[in-house]
């Protein structure tokens, strides 16, 4: 007897996985297995829907904790990926590990996907599924199943498939962010309609503040009060949503090359992510900042791989959480227009003097305006003798053309 676990979702790509895996792979027993990651409770109804009638032995696994401290991670690491917050792709890791969990206990052979061969899923979830020894099953890639080929399957076998809640786009939701691709987006050109969005409204003209409290780079707290990862960032969702924080409408470059155009909503991590940098700027040092724009890149990169478990990305995280030891304080955010803007930071660590910066003071401790006149007089030295030299060459070379050009005309 043999035995595959599914990725399953109850939409059209996972459904029609379920009888090919048997009728085109001879596994005699699929389990469904849905992770929890924050979708709405509708995704989760129409996976216990469309397994019931399948009649599909149906895992559900609760890892909304455990994403959410992978969110928070990414926070400390200020990751985005070409311009919005990484939440698919730190999603998936997160759920394959869950789904590979199932089907070891489970004792299965193989572990399917529905993911296509054109997007980047498909890798996250190989990436973690083949460090086991299980088969690993890509029913749409390997049969190379289109969308119509699939409706019209689903059609002859009567299998449970409907239009799904999110009508023609293709929705994928987490906590961090919520991503609609597909048809008229497809083209690049098409203006997206306002009903694509579901946590975002539009900005409405008031504006509101609120104070985010950091523990070494961390959230926890939103105006004093403390939350756990998931519910700040639900809180968050909602508030900055209602704001109309956290819309992001990019060409993307694919793992494969591939460019698509994507559409986000990611209210909370846009206050978060804006937040916490605002808050690094007041406590780490010029060249900390500098550097840390690098290591932040590259985890970025490793994340929108689904690599988080990538030794480079430990050995990032050593500097990372170096550096948030004093990255502790509060940052007051308003929400106005749209938008998230730190307009206030607070920190017992801040590498900042008023006293020094302040134009109403001439001298504090041994340090005099007129100690500048040094390094006034040396800056840009090297250029100043670097572009007299080319300045006398080019007053050469003119000479010499206008010499020529006079003698013509
Ligand atoms: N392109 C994004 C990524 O690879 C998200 C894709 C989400 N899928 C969707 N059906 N909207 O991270």
């Amino acid at each position: 007897m043999t035995r595959v676990a599914l990725a399953f979702s109850g939409g059209l790509d996972t459904t029609v996985c379920v009888p090919l895996l048997e009728e085109e792979y001879g596994y005699d027993e699929v389990i469904g297995v849905t992770v929890d990651v924050g979708q709405p409770a509708s995704e989760f109804d129409e996976a216990e829907e469309t397994a019931e009638a399948l009649d599909l032995d149906h895992y559900v696994v609760d890892a909304k904790a455990e994403f959410a401290d992978l969110c928070f991670d990414s926070v400390r690491a200020n990751a985005t990926y070409q311009g919005y917050p990484l939440g698919t792709a730190l999603a998936r890791p997160v759920i394959a590990e869950a789904i590979l969990q199932v089907a070891e206990e489970q004792d299965c052979d193989g572990i399917a996907h529905g993911c296509t061969g054109k997007g980047n899923d498909q890798l996250r979830f190989e990436a973690v599924w083949r460090d086991s020894d299980l088969e690993v099953i890509a029913p749409v890639r390997e049969l190379g199943l289109t969308r119509e080929w699939e409706q019209e399957y689903a059609d002859d076998k009567d299998l449970p498939v409907e239009g799904g809640s999110g009508g023609d786009w293709s929705i994928d939701t987490n906590l961090w962010s919520r991503s609609v691709e597909g048809d008229e987006l497809e083209d690049p050109s098409y203006v997206p309609p306002t009903d694509i969005y579901d946590w975002t409204d539009e900005p409405s003209g008031e504006s509101e503040e609120i104070e985010i409290t950091f523990e070494k780079g961390y959230p926890v707290a939103v105006d004093g009060e403390e939350y756990d990862s998931v519910s700040l960032i639900e809180h968050l969702n909602e508030l900055a949503g209602s704001h109309g924080v956290g819309r992001t409408d990019s060409m993307e470059d694919r793992m494969l090359g591939l460019k698509v155009r994507e559409n986000y909503e990611h209210p909370a991590a846009t206050t978060l992510l804006n937040a916490h940098e605002a808050l690094e700027g007041l406590v780490l040092t010029q060249e900390e900042r500098e550097f840390k724009q690098l290591i932040d890149q590259r985890w970025s990169k490793k994340g929108y791989e689904g690599l988080v478990d990538a030794p480079l990305v430990g050995a990032l995280e050593g500097f990372i959480a170096q550096t948030q030891q004093r990255v502790t304080g509060t940052v007051t955010v308003r929400f106005e227009g749209g938008t998230a803007r730190p307009v206030a930071r607070d920190s017992e660590f801040a590498a900042y003097s008023a006293e020094h910066a302040s134009f109403d003071t001439e001298t504090v401790g041994k340090i005099t305006q007129e100690d500048a006149t040094g390094v006034a007089k040396y800056h840009g030295f090297q250029r100043r003798l670097a572009n007299a030299v080319t300045d006398d060459a080019d007053a050469d070379t003119e000479t010499v053309e206008l010499a020529t050009d006079g003698g013509e005309e």
